[in-house]
C-alpha cells in the first residue's frame, strides 16, 4: 500500500518524506489556500516546490469545470513537472477530460467520488488514481471504508487498473482500515500517520529497557 500525505505544507512533506514512507502527495484548493498561496504563478511554483522534495505522484487539482477549461489547465499543470497527476473532479466534463488525459499519456486523479458508480465511471475513463473520500461518508452516518472494499471488490472482478486511493482520511484507523480492505494508496494529513507509531506498551517497554541498561 502507497502513503500519500493530503497537504500543501512543505514542512509536513518534509517531515513525512524524512521518515522515509512516503509514496505521493494530493493537494486541493482548500489545502492550498490554507497554506496561504495565492495567484496563479505562486500555486504552480509551489507544486514544483513539492515536486522537489517527494519522489512521488503529486495531484495538482484543475478549477476548471467544463471540457475545454479542464484540458487547457490539466495539460499546462502536467507540463509543470513530469510527477504531476491532473486532478479532475467527479462531472461528467470531468470524466470526458480523463479519457482525453489517459488517451495521452496523462496521469488523473478523480477526485470527489462518494459511490462505486462513479468509481466504475471514472477506471472506465482511463483515471490513474480514483478518490473515496472517506472521512466525509462517515460524517454523515456512512461507512467510508465499506466503500473502499466496495470498489476494490469491483476493480479487482474487472482488472481495473485505476488504484484506489483512499482520501479524506481522519485517524490512524482510517489507514489500518483501508488497508485491510485493499486500498492502494493512502492520503492523509502528517497526523494519521504519526499515530501509527504510537503504543503505550512500546513507551514502557522502551523505558524499561532503556533502565535495565543503565543498571547492568
Ligand atoms: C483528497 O485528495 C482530498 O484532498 C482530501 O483527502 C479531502 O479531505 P477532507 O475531507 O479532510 O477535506
Amino acid at each position: 500500500m502507497k502513503f500519500f500525505i493530503d497537504t500543501a505544507n512543505l514542512n509536513e512533506i518534509k517531515e513525512a518524506n524524512d521518515l522515509g514512507i512516503l509514496d505521493g502527495v494530493t493537494t486541493n484548493p482548500s489545502l492550498m489556500a490554507k497554506e496561504g498561496i495565492k495567484g496563479q504563478d505562486n500555486i504552480l511554483k509551489h507544486y514544483v516546490d513539492i515536486c522537489n522534495i517527494v519522489d512521488g505522484d503529486v495531484s495538482a487539482e484543475v478549477i476548471a469545470t467544463d471540457y475545454e477549461g479542464i484540458v487547457k489547465e490539466g495539460e499546462a499543470l502536467s507540463a509543470l513537472h513530469p510527477q504531476i497527476v491532473v486532478k479532475v473532479p467527479m462531472i461528467k466534463d470531468g470524466i470526458k477530460a480523463i479519457r482525453h488525459f489517459s488517451d495521452n499519456g496523462i496521469k488523473t486523479n478523480c477526485t470527489l467520488v462518494f459511490s462505486a458508480g462513479q468509481a466504475i465511471l471514472a477506471a472506465k475513463a482511463g483515471a490513474t488514481y480514483v478518490s473515496p473520500f472517506i472521512g466525509r461518508l462517515d460524517d454523515v452516518s456512512t461507512d467510508g471504508v465499506d466503500l473502499i472494499a466496495q470498489i476494490a471488490h469491483i476493480y479487482n472482478i474487472y482488472d481495473f487498473k485505476t488504484e484506489v486511493l483512499a482520501a479524506s482520511i481522519r485517524h490512524s484507523m482510517h489507514i489500518v482500515k483501508c488497508a485491510e480492505v485493499g486500498a492502494d494508496v493512502v492520503t492523509c494529513p502528517l497526523k494519521p500517520i504519526l499515530g501509527l507509531l504510537s503504543h503505550p506498551l512500546t513507551d514502557i517497554g522502551l523505558e524499561k529497557f532503556l533502565a535495565d541498561h543503565k543498571k547492568a
